[in-house]
């Protein structure tokens, strides 16, 4: 994919967009033992925007979407959603609340069918209250019926509609990940955390998965956080990104400006021997080389996007 071909097709307003931040982060901050791998992060993502989160290898993205979507507590500093403090608040209560998110390595149900991983993700909507339902047989019935509805509204929006009684361990490694959209569509969510959701997919998918994002928050209001190592498509869906660097902000604005930003460059080219260092073991930030070093030729604006960095690790999940 090219940044230039797509410069002009940044995401429009979506509605309901500009007014107060949706999510802000005030000094937030996750140790593990000695190491510090968020850093006093402090910074505001807008109601309906797609808005990027980049930075080399163990820079702390994961861990910041762990804490945002409960599976992780925060050691300090505080995650304020629609104005209230969310930080240590469990994952299924967020997921209630509308705050969903996606894995680096998608975590489907192998034995379970595409259409069956779906229908198994919890169906209330945001707000609601369940045990009305379970009180009456013909609302269960009733209840059933719509959670399929939705998951085959998502299995044809997803181009799935033809897999949908293959279990899901056949899925290729880009329909695991558009399996994950998925359930993320059985909630009509409010916020959206997509961790490398291009991670091992091949640039013709790529490209479908950039206007179904497109489309969620265009026509659905979804406003999404994209953490992802291929800039190009970064640029290609985010007005603003976000770039950390060994925890921390290292700075914010539009993809044009941040990728010639020196110190954005430095940060990939340099990532590797510094979280090395400061982690002591060499992964994920050493463990993965290659892919820091391709992310910032195409920070630079030298690379092709396209061929995406594959075998991501993934330290910092805990399963939701
Ligand atoms: N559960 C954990 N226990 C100990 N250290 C962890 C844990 N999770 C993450 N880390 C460390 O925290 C740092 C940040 O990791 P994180 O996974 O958030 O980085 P990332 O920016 O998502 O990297 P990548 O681009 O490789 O996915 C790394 O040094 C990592 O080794
Ligand atoms: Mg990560």
């Amino acid at each position: 994919m090219n940044a230039a071909a797509h410069s002009g097709s940044v995401a429009p307003p979506a509605p309901g967009r500009g007014a107060a931040p949706l999510l802000e982060l005030e000094g937030l901050t996750r140790r593990f033992g000695g190491l510090t791998a968020v850093d006093r992060c402090s910074f505001a993502i807008e109601a309906g925007r797609i808005t990027g989160m980049i930075g080399p290898n163990g820079a702390g993205k994961t861990t910041i979407f762990s804490m945002v979507a409960g599976a992780l507590r925060p050691s300090a500093g505080r995650i304020l959603f629609d104005g209230e403090d969310i930080g240590g608040v469990p994952t299924h209560r967020l997921f209630h609340r509308g705050i969903v998110r996606t894995f680096q390595i998608p975590h489907e149900f192998g034995r379970l069918t595409v259409l069956e991983n779906l229908m198994a993700v919890p169906a209330a909507q945001p707000g609601e209250r369940l045990w009305p339902v379970w009180l009456s047989p013909r609302a269960v019935a009733r209840r059933e019926r719509e959670v399929r509805e939705r998951a085959e509204d998502a299995l044809r929006f997803l181009t799935l509609w033809e897999l949908r009684d293959e279990l899901a361990m056949h899925l290729s490694g880009g329909q695991k990940k558009l399996l994950e959209l998925g359930r993320a569509m059985m909630t009509s969510p409010r916020l959206v955390l997509l961790d490398e959701p291009g991670a091992g997919v091949n640039p013709t998918l790529l490209a479908r998965l950039r206007e179904m994002i497109l489309e969620l928050n265009r026509e659905r209001g979804y406003t999404f956080v994209v953490i992802e190592h291929d800039m190009d498509f970064i640029a290609s869906l985010c007005e603003r990104v976000i770039v950390l660097s060994q925890g921390a902000v290292l700075t914010e604005g539009p993809m044009e400006r941040v990728r010639r930003d020196p110190r954005v460059l430095d940060a990939y080219l340099g990532g590797d021997e510094e979280n090395e260092g400061a982690t002591g073991t060499g992964t994920p930030a050493g463990g993965d080389a290659s892919r820091a070093g391709t992310a910032a030729g195409r920070a630079a604006g030298e690379g092709h996007g396209g061929a995406l960095g594959a075998g991501a690790t993934d330290p910092g999940e805990s399963p939701p």
